[in-house]
C-alpha cells in the first residue's frame, strides 16, 4: 500500500511516503511552515499541498499536537484554539479525497520508536517523551499503546511541566544545558516517582543533541534513559503505520 505519514507541529508541517517493512520515509520530506493563525482550515490547506506533493497516496496518517480520540480533536495547548472538539479525520478526508487518520503527535513517534528503534522488543512501562513545541509523552505496557496520556501537562513546581522543560523554553530563555538538563531530569524524576517505568525514551528534534544534556537527568532518575533513534521522522513513520494498521 502507498502510505503517507504528515506530522503537524507547532512550527512546521512535514510529510513523506514511508516504508512499513523498512520502518523509515521512502523520499526527503516535504516541509511547509505552520499557517498562523493555525486555523483547521489553513492547516488543511497545507496537508492537502503535502498529499499532492507526493501524489498518488492510497492511505494518510496524520499527527496533531493535542489529544485525539476515534478521529476528534479534543485539546490544543500549541495550535489555534479552532482545533477543539474538531472532526479532524473527517476534516482532512474531505480536504484530501483520502482515508485519513489521525492522532496524537507523541503517540505516533512512540509507536514508531518501539516497532523499529529505541524502543524495539522493550517489555514492561516504556514512557517516550518528545521535547519540542510542548512535552508530550506516548506510554507503552509490553509494547501496547495507551493513548493520549498527556502527561507533558503535569505539574513541576507548580507550573506546568512543558512550560519548564520543553525545548522551546530551552530556546527562548537561552537556558544552558546544564540548567535545563536538570529541568528535563526534575521532569523525568517526577515521572518515575508516579508511574516506575522500565525505560524513558527522549524524542524531538533535541535528541541528537544528547550527549550535551543527558548528564545531568542521571542524578535526578535511575531509570534507563535513551535518546529515539527515529529521531524527527519518527512522527512521520508512526503516523504511517497507525494509519496502515487502523483498518
Ligand atoms: C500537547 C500534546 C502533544 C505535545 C507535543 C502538548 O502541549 O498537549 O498533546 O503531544 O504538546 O506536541
Amino acid at each position: 500500500m502507498n502510505l503517507l505519514g504528515i506530522d503537524i507541529g507547532g512550527t512546521g508541517i512535514k510529510g513523506a511516503p514511508v516504508d512499513l517493512a523498512a520502518g523509515r520515509l521512502r523520499h526527503e520530506r516535504h516541509r511547509i511552515d505552520t499557517p498562523q493563525p493555525s486555523t483547521p482550515e489553513a492547516v488543511a490547506a497545507v496537508v492537502a499541498e503535502i498529499v499532492q506533493h507526493f501524489g498518488g497516496a492510497q492511505r494518510v496518517g496524520i499527527t496533531f499536537p493535542g489529544v485525539v480520540k476515534h478521529g476528534v480533536v479534543s485539546t490544543a495547548a500549541n495550535v489555534d484554539k479552532g482545533w477543539v472538539n474538531c472532526d479532524a479525520d473527517g476534516l482532512f478526508t474531505a480536504k484530501t479525497g483520502l482515508p485519513v487518520h489521525v492522532m496524537n503527535d507523541a503517540d505516533a513517534a512512540g509507536v514508531a520508536e518501539v516497532r523499529y528503534g529505541a524502543g524495539r522488543g522493550a517489555k514492561g512501562v516504556v514512557l517516550m517523551v518528545t521535547l519540542g513545541t510542548g512535552i508530550g509523552t506516548a506510554l507503552f505496557l509490553d509494547g501496547k499503546l495507551v493513548p493520549n496520556s498527556e502527561l507533558g501537562h503535569i505539574e513541576v513546581r507548580g507550573k506546568d511541566a512543558e512550560k519548564r522543560a520543553s525545548e522551546r523554553v530551552r530556546e527562548t530563555k537561552e537556558l544552558s544545558w546544564k540548567r535545563w538538563g536538570n529541568a528535563v531530569g526534575e521532569y523525568l524524576g517526577r515521572l518515575d516517582a508516579l508511574l516506575s517505568p522500565d525505560l524513558f525514551i527522549i524524542g524531538g528534534g533535541v535528541s541528537k543533541k544528547a550527549d550535551k544534556f543527558f548528564p545531568f537527568i542521571a542524578k535526578h532518575t535511575k531509570v534507563k534513559v535513551v535518546p529515539a533513534e527515529l529521531q524527527n521522522d519518527a512522527g512521520i513513520v508512526g503516523a504511517a503505520l497507525i494509519a496502515a494498521e487502523a483498518v
